[in-house]
């Protein structure tokens, strides 16, 4: 049975190479872990949906929330899910579109198709927040 975690977390001003290294570490790690997902940095805070077997997942939520890259890693949703929203992806840079008028129309396009409707809600508000 599969899990999907999704989180926010804070960490204002972290440099372009930082995040890179981030999704690094994740395209590295996270295939021989069968862990998908996709992350979002708008500047200040991260969200990230997770998704795997529970027991590598909770092995990465433990690891991520030691990283000290950011701080204030908070649970917004755990759920059991019948299949993946990313299967094809180690883990997904969603980009949010400088311009606010067009992050919604960008954001409908480039999220997963399988995600649930309540999940596509939070990430398209913590999106589209400015
Ligand atoms: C917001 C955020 C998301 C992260 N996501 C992942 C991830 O999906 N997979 C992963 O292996 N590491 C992720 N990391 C990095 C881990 O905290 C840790 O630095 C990394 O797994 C160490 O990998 P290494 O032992 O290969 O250097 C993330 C870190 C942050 C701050």
């Amino acid at each position: 049975m599969l899990s999907q975690y999704l989180y926010i977390s804070t960490a204002p001003n972290l440099s372009r190479e930082e995040v890179d290294s981030i999704l690094e570490a994740s395209a590295r790690n996270n295939p021989e872990r069968g862990i998908t997902g996709l992350l979002l940095y708008n500047g200040r805070n991260f969200l990230q949906l997770l998704e795997g077997e529970e027991s590598a997942l909770v092995a990465l939520m433990v690891r991520i929330g030691n990283d000290p890259r950011h701080t204030g890693v908070s649970t917004l949703d755990r759920r059991k899910i019948e299949q993946r929203a990313c299967p094809g992806w180690a883990m997904k840079r969603v980009i949010i579109a400088e311009k606010v008028a067009i992050r919604r129309e960008q954001l409908e396009r480039d999220l997963p198709e399988g995600l649930s409707e309540e999940t596509r809600r939070i990430i398209l508000n913590f999106a589209t927040l400015n």
